[in-house]
């Protein structure tokens, strides 16, 4: 991975989606196809954002993460990853028990390492998440866009005091504030795992909940085994969520084995969190 100071020579550019102060598209770069995003706000927060997702893309080598390929102050080259979204998949209906544990033991796994690395992804949900080949297996999965997330490592937090994120997807303290919680991230797979078994999220009134004036959730979806897992990953209360990525992944697991579903030979995470 390679920092530059211009921008790169690009061409075969498609546009792909403008956000605002954010411009995306394909090119090629180099002979291979990549997915491009450029900064055009011109304010001092959107660079310290833009910035920000830039160095922590940059940190973080897995596979099942989407890969930065190079960066330059106002722009980041990841690889293309052809397939769509998890949410698109889900558009076509929700996915069975196999296909479900699969994609969220994939899930699982890239945020054990990205935990293991002092990262909290902060925006886990199905638009975030895509399947290259867009097969539902834990294989094809690649976990994009860290614009939210939050590094041990990096001495400021861009994002402090903020309730940025998808109420949907949101973890009750993140909503409050509470930042670089590995377990905000487990709560957000819990509520990924209950929308491609459901087709829906938990809450009809997200807010609602997260604010704490709500407390009605959708029936669990899926086989009763699921069930102990996404009600504790959905868990208010932070301590009665699984301890840890791996803890969690180990749960899915079980509940899998309990299901009659096969093993899946994920990679192991670099550095495996002790306490797991
Ligand atoms: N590496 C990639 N390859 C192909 N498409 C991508 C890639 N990264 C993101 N996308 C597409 O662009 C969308 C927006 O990218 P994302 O990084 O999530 O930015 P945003 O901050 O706008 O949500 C994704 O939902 C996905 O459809
Ligand atoms: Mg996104």
């Amino acid at each position: 991975m390679q920092e530059y100071p211009t921008t790169q020579p690009l061409t075969d550019r498609a546009p792909l989606a403008e956000q605002p102060g954010v411009y995306s598209e394909s090119a090629l770069w180099y002979g291979r196809r990549v997915f491009v995003k450029t900064l055009v706000a011109d304010d001092p927060d959107s660079l310290a954002r833009f910035q920000h997702e830039g160095r922590v893309a940059a940190s973080l080598r897995h596979p099942l993460v989407a890969s930065l390929l190079a960066l330059t102050p106002t722009q980041l080259i990841f690889e293309f990853i052809e397939g769509g979204t998890l949410r698109e998949r889900l558009e076509c209906g929700p996915l069975g028990e196999a296909e479900a544990t699969e994609v969220a033991a994939g899930v699982l796994n890239a945020v054990e390492y990205l935990h293991s690395a002092g990262v909290t992804h902060h925006d886990l949900k199905p638009e975030n998440v895509m399947l290259l080949g867009g097969q539902p297996g834990w294989q094809s999965v690649r976990v994009i866009d860290f614009g939210m997330s939050h590094s041990r490592s990096l001495p400021l937090d861009i994002h402090s005091g903020t309730r940025m994120g998808t109420p949907h997807f949101m973890a009750p303290e993140q909503f409050l504030g509470v930042r670089g919680d590995p377990r905000s991230d487990l709560y957000s797979v819990g509520v990924l795992l209950f929308d491609c078994l459901a087709g829906h999220p938990p809450y009809e009134d997200a807010l609602g909940w997260l604010a704490g004036i709500r407390e009605r959730r959708e029936a669990l979806p899926g086989l009763e085994p699921l069930h102990p897992l996404i009600r504790s990953a959905l868990s208010r209360d932070r301590s009665e969520r699984p301890l840890s990525a791996a803890r969690m992944a180990a749960d899915l697991r079980a509940a899998r084995r309990a299901l009659g579903l096969p093993d899946l030979p994920l990679p192991r995470a670099d550095n495996l969190d002790a306490s797991a």
